[in-house]
């Protein structure tokens, strides 16, 4: 396994939209998530999408630790969970601001409007099926990588940019709080 690089907000490869995985359980694709789980844990992330380590392919992973689930009508921890191929539907109108931080944007962080409730599915490498009605933090969570598919970054869904800002400076202004 290797820890992957990471592209950085400006390179090409964040804002094309990603191709299809043609065969989920090949050597390669199997390699791939290994390292990209194993990437995404040394960087201290909770998902990591394939264009954000150079692959331009519909797969991400993510996972929701115990500390940041719970909260009230959120979904509980997930174990890392791999999700190849997913479609996404977006379960009534209702959108919160959730505060969101990306790898390839380090540094920053932003509230940004998601839908409360959606439904994903997708296949892992075994091809067994993958997904749930999924809302607060895992929605958010699977919204953001999803749209790293479709070459979206968070800064390009927001409505407020006041909300926007480097994650040391607005932990100290306390800005951050309530955050899920
Ligand atoms: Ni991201």
């Amino acid at each position: 396994m290797a820890i992957l690089k990471i592209a950085r907000m400006g390179h090409p490869i964040l804002i094309r939209k990603a191709e299809a995985v043609g065969e989920p359980g090949a050597a390669e694709i199997r390699h791939l998530v290994a390292d990209m789980i194993e990437t995404m844990l040394d960087a201290g992330g909770v998902g990591l999408a394939a264009p954000q380590v150079h692959v331009p392919l519909r797969l991400f992973v993510f996972r929701i630790p115990p500390e940041r689930a719970g909260a009230a009508g959120d979904d509980g921890a997930m174990p890392i969970t791999v999700v190849i191929n997913p479609e996404i539907a977006f379960l009534g109108e209702e959108r919160i601001l959730r505060w969101e931080g990306c790898l390839s944007i380090p540094g920053l962080r932003a509230a940004v409007p998601r839908y409360a409730r959606i439904r994903y599915a997708g296949v892992d490498c075994d091809e067994r099926p993958v997904g749930a009605v999924a809302s607060g933090f895992h929605a958010g969570v699977v919204q953001h990588e999803y749209d790293h598919l479709d070459g979206i970054l968070y800064p390009m869904r927001m409505q407020d940019l006041s909300k926007f800002g480097f994650t040391e400076e607005l932990a100290r202004a306390g800005a951050m709080e309530g955050a899920g």
